[in-house]
C-alpha cells in the first residue's frame, strides 16, 4: 500500500533534479552533449503508462514494480529506509487508532499550499 502511495502521490510540485551530461551520451538513441543539463521527471515517470497500466488509478493490487519517488542509482535518497520505516508507523497508526478517518469536505474544496516546492493542503478537514 506504501508503495503505491508514494508512487501515486506527488510528493512536491518540482518534477525533478537536473542531472548534466559529462561526455557526449546517447540513452536511447536520444543524443545529449557534454555540459548539457537534462531535467529527470520523477513525477511522470511515476505515471508511466508503460510501466504502470492506468497509471493515473491509485490501485493497492498493482504488481509491485519500483517507482522514482525516492530518485535512481548514485544520488538515490540516502534516506530511503528511515523516510519509509517512519511512513508505514505513522500511517498505519493513525488508520489503527482511526479507522474510519475520512475527508469531511468534498475534495475539491481542500486548498493546496501554492508558495513552496513542497505539496500539501493548507487544512484538511476530517471526521472520524
Ligand atoms: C518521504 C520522504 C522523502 C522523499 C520522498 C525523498 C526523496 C528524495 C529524492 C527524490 C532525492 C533525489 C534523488 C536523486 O537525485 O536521484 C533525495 C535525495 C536525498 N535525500 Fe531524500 N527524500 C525523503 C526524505 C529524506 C530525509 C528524511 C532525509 C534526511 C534525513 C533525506 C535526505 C536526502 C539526501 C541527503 C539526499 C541526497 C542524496 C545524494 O545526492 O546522494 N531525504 N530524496
Amino acid at each position: 500500500m506504501l508503495d503505491e502511495l508514494l508512487r501515486h502521490i506527488p510528493f512536491r510540485k518540482g518534477d525533478g533534479i537536473p542531472r548534466m551530461a559529462l561526455p557526449d551520451v546517447a540513452p536511447e538513441g536520444t543524443r545529449i552533449r557534454a555540459g548539457h543539463f537534462v531535467h529527470v521527471s520523477y513525477l511522470a515517470a511515476n505515471r508511466d503508462p508503460a510501466v504502470f497500466p492506468d497509471s493515473d488509478a491509485l490501485d493497492f493490487d498493482r504488481a509491485p514494480h519500483p517507482h522514482m519517488t525516492f530518485g535512481w542509482g548514485g544520488h538515490r535518497c540516502i534516506a530511503t529506509a528511515p523516510a519509509r520505516a517512519e511512513l508505514e508507523t505513522a500511517i498505519g497508526a493513525l488508520l489503527t487508532r482511526f479507522p474510519h478517518l475520512r475527508l469531511a469536505v468534498p475534495d475539491s474544496e481542500v486548498q493546496w499550499d501554492t508558495e513552496t516546492i513542497r505539496r500539501f493542503p493548507l487544512r484538511l478537514p476530517v471526521s472520524w
